[in-house]
């Protein structure tokens, strides 16, 4: 809890200052987890770490404009119409943790968001508009102590520890190409409260994956991730599941030091099946996998194994497929893709993504 003494030491509390108006804006990524946090305790902390890459296409877009008020005020916007259920979101966000962001009390705000990946593509948007909000918010709070000078000034620990309270996963979204959430002995300087940047630990062929995200359905799942955390509570498994996550954990880093594609492979799928059958057998079991997902894996694995490309897939809590490879192995793959692959998309839709550098300042 040593940070949570930081920052509440750090906050702002002073008056803000007359005639303090002006607006921000960020655009930050999605993830994707190929060592997945799945089970909580306490606030938003993880049972085991895990290790993400951070997306480039499937952004939220996120603008904070702020006013000096005598009291609280906050409006939400999606994609241009007011939506009050997801800023019900974001206000209790910072109804909960005040203490750290007092300054907003003397504020109007209005967010305006939107997404870069449609709203039907069954693909979650909270680790990017949730960490979208925490930069502009942290920004905010930067120009109130000293001058902003953009994003070298802001504290990308802080931003990630808060992102992390308002949405777990992302506390990864903050950092470019790849981040490590949760603390192990194999890392140092890791931690369950904040995610760490592992751009510097990997070896280049990473830094250039694609992830084609290939959409078997757009329906909203039928239980939340937040329902799925919470089942695991009860789940025989969960010690078994917990252990093996860490050995997967040392592994994959030392597989993306060497550049090791065939230990990524193998935990990068056996931690997709992992965190499905964790689902299946949850009490009440439940699944989220379509048809199609096992279409997909199987031709996916064919495809490797007649190639020898080095392609994998993963999945999120949800039925779409993430098929991840090398940069190098783009033409060919992206051939299989349409020629194969769309004809198990739902209407043939696929989102061509690759790895990215985080969040980008707007405004
Ligand atoms: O951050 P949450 O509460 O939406 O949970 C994310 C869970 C997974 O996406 C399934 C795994 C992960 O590590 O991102």
């Amino acid at each position: 809890m040593e940070m949570e003494n930081k920052w509440l030491i750090e906050a702002f509390k002073g008056t803000v200052p007359d005639g303090f108006r002006g607006k921000v804006g960020w655009a930050s990524p999605s993830n994707i987890a190929l060592v997945k946090y799945w089970g909580k305790r306490g606030k938003q902390i993880p049972q085991n770490p895990s290790i993400s890459f951070t997306l480039s296409e499937c952004r939220s877009e996120t603008f904070v404009a702020y006013e000096k008020a005598e009291t609280f005020g906050f409006r939400f916007f999606f994609d241009g119409k007011e939506n009050p259920a997801f800023g019900a979101k974001i206000e209790k966000f910072l109804l909960d943790y005040q203490a750290f962001f007092p300054f907003v009390n003397q504020l109007n705000l209005m967010v305006e968001s939107r997404n870069t990946f449609p709203h039907s593509s069954g693909i979650a948007s909270s680790a990017s508009s949730m960490s979208a909000f925490v930069m502009g918010l942290i920004e905010i709070e930067t120009m109130l102590v000293g001058p902003s000078t953009g994003l070298g000034t802001l504290d990308l620990c802080k931003a990630s520890y808060f992102s992390r309270l308002a949405s777990g996963s992302a506390a990864r979204s903050v950092f470019p190409k790849m981040a490590l959430w949760g603390a192990t002995p194999y890392y140092e300087g890791s931690s369950d409260e904040y995610a760490v940047s592992l751009e510097n630990d990997i070896h280049p062929v990473f830094k250039t994956y694609h992830d084609s995200i290939l959409i078997v359905s757009g329906e909203t799942k039928s239980v939340s991730s937040r329902a799925g955390h919470a089942l695991m509570e009860g789940n025989p498994y969960a010690p078994a599941r917990y252990a093996q996550a860490n050995e997967n954990i040392k592994n994959l880093l030392a597989a993306l030091t060497t550049g090791d594609s065939d230990t990524f492979i193998n935990i990068t799928e056996s931690e997709a099946l992992q965190l499905h059958a964790l689902m299946m057998c949850s009490n009440p079991s439940y699944i989220l996998m379509k048809p199609n997902t096992l279409n997909l894996i199987s031709e996916i694995r064919r495809f490797r194994e007649e190639t020898k490309i080095p392609l994998c897939f993963t999945l999120d809590a949800g039925p779409n497929v993430h098929l991840l490879y090398p940069e190098k192995e783009a033409d060919r793959v992206v051939d299989f893709i349409q020629s194969v692959l769309v004809t198990y998309c739902n209407e043939g839709r696929w989102i061509a993504d690759n790895v990215g550098d985080g969040p980008k300042k707007l405004l």
